[in-house]
């Protein structure tokens, strides 16, 4: 039998409504709201790195000014997340310890190198491709703040998407050099992008629970798919090749067939044994350290504000 805020609590999810931050809601809707959003932030943070190592090297001005506006964007869809999670009761420090502590974990795709101009596209079309397909379901998340933080974070995600796929484009309508560079990012950032949406279905231990409580509105699997279903087209019109021998549209599926991933990979780079764990941990340690100053100058100003 349920008490009477439980069985609210099932009514407003039942009945597609929202749960807000003062509502009742149980401790396990609650602490896998924290992992997911906690997470989700530290990704975006953590992705800015991969980005930033191109903003002093960008071809043009114009480039430039593009990479730097994004990269703002991301550590802004960090806040809004940081700030939807401490709605749940936990504070920045805490996250940002569990972060630095190697307790929470960030997206695998910010653990791969960016060693050519092309990944800055591959970044834009794929990544934050895969990014709008996993996110535009979540702005219907049950949680008010999660939900809504997710429609400004999409809108924004858009523009980065086509900044990247306009970079393709313009590689991809260069010189044989700049075709080659090109493609090369996109065989290197296509499975890596894929592994983004999680785990297969049936080795996906949150996503029941998840789909029960309306915080994830579709199977990683399914969104997956969804996701390759919008490249080929794309992909078509930028002239590259998907780095995957068996894609193929199965009529009777109405979906692609696809070659199965590699999920050691996937589960190696979770584990912090990618490309780049080390020096990502290191330069957010770091950038941490150095912001140290900063809070506690903040930290008096606001004591003595208080007094
Ligand atoms: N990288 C790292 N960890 C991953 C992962 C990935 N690509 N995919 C899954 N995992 C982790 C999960 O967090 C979970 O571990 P945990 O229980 O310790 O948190 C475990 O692997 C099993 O996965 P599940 O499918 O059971 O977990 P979820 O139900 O949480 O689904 C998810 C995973 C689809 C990533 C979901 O958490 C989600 O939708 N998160 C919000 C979106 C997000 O975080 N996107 C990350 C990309 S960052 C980004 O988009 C920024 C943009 O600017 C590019």
């Amino acid at each position: 039998e349920f008490s009477p805020e439980e069985a609210q609590f099932n009514d407003l999810i039942a009945e597609d409504s929202r749960i807000e931050p003062r509502d009742w809601m149980p401790d396990a809707y609650r602490k896998t709201l924290i992992r997911q959003i906690s997470q989700h932030a530290h990704s975006e943070i953590i992705g800015m790195q991969p980005e930033s190592n191109w903003i002093s090297r960008a071809p043009s001005l114009k480039r430039k000014a593009i990479l730097i506006a994004k990269v703002q964007d991301e550590a802004g869809h960090g806040l809004y997340l940081y700030s939807a999670a401490q709605t749940l009761g936990i504070s920045r420090e805490e996250m940002t310890d569990q972060l630095l502590e190697g307790k929470a974990k960030y997206s695998s795709i910010f653990n791969y190198t960016t060693p050519t101009w092309a990944d800055m596209g591959s970044i834009g079309w794929l990544v934050d491709g895969a990014a709008i397909a996993n996110q535009v379901p979540l702005c219907r998340a049950s949680y008010g703040p999660y939900g809504r933080a997710m429609v400004r974070i999409c809108k924004e995600e858009s523009f980065h998407q086509r900044q990247g796929f306009e970079i393709l484009l313009e590689l991809m309508q260069g010189t044989e050099e700049q075709r080659r560079m090109a493609q090369e990012s996109v065989n290197r950032w296509y499975w890596p992008a894929l592994m983004m949406f999680g785990p297969p279905d049936d080795e996906s231990p949150n996503s029941t629970q998840s789909m029960a409580w309306k915080i994830k509105r579709f199977s990683n699997d399914e969104l997956r798919q969804r996701f390759v279903g919008m490249l080929v087209p794309q992909a078509e019109v930028l002239g590259v090749t998907l780095p995957d021998p068996n894609l193929k549209w199965n009529e009777e599926k109405q979906a692609y067939d696809m070659s199965e991933i590699d999920w050691d990979e996937f589960h190696e780079v979770i584990a912090g044994r990618g490309p780049a764990n080390a020096e990502r941990m290191r330069r957010r340690r770091e950038a941490h350290e150095n912001g140290a100053w900063v809070r506690e100058a903040a930290a008096a100003y606001a004591r003595k504000q208080a007094a």
